[in-house]
């Protein structure tokens, strides 16, 4: 077969696997317990950052067992590229009126903090009557705005990473685990 046309396999790509699967496994059932408990008797009204949470909302509210009403909110922070652009743009916005709602905002990622701090704002003006947090991984050490989000799956060293969920150029969501993506990887020109 020529080479260009041989379909790529995603795994070969990743470098270094930081977060297996069954790592992501055990830390959902230990954070839908947290999530359960701090909404005891309350209903949730969980509003997932798309595309990157996806499967990390899908896996968790399964988990959650307080009764629950989920939205979507479509933002892009990144285009094809591993550089953020400055403001997180909303493309697609929530439909649920979460006026005196008990809100989770939940993302795949927390690094600069500037897509949920900005999110934040957006429904705080909403009037909801708590917002808390939710994010599958956390790099603590490249804020560039002071923002701490309230669930925290796993802390991660300040590197690019793909997989459940995250993407480079939109590749990579469907694998199981979460790794480093191959520095030659990042930016190739046919992608730029
Ligand atoms: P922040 O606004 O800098 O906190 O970035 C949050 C958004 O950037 C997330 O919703 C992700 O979509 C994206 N992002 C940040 N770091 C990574 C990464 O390492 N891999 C894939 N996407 C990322
Ligand atoms: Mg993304």
């Amino acid at each position: 077969m020529p080479a260009d046309t041989k379909i790529p396999d995603p795994f070969k790509d990743i470098d270094q696997i930081l977060v297996t699967e069954d790592q992501i496994k055990h830390r959902l059932v230990e954070l839908g317990a947290e999530i359960s408990e701090a909404y005891a008797g309350k209903e949730v009204a969980v509003i997932a950052i798309i595309n990157g949470a996806i499967i990390f909302v899908a896996d968790l509210i399964r988990q959650i067992n307080t009764p629950l009403q989920l939205d979507c909110v479509r933002v892009s922070s990144y285009r094809d590229e591993t550089n953020p652009v400055q403001e997180p743009e909303i493309i697609d916005r929530i439909r649920l009126n979460l006026k005196g709602l008990n809100v989770l905002l939940i993302d795949d990622i927390l690094d600069t903090g500037t897509t949920l701090a900005h999110i934040t704002k957006v429904i705080q003006s909403m009037q909801p009557a708590t917002i808390k947090t939710c994010v599958l991984l956390d790099k603590k050490t490249n804020r560039s705005v002071d923002f701490e989000a309230d669930f925290v799956g796993f802390n991660i060293p300040d590197e690019f990473v793909v997989g459940y969920g995250l993407d480079f150029a939109e590749r990579y969501r469907q694998l199981s685990c979460i790794g480093t993506l191959k520095p030659e990887l990042q930016n190739p020109p046919q992608w730029g």
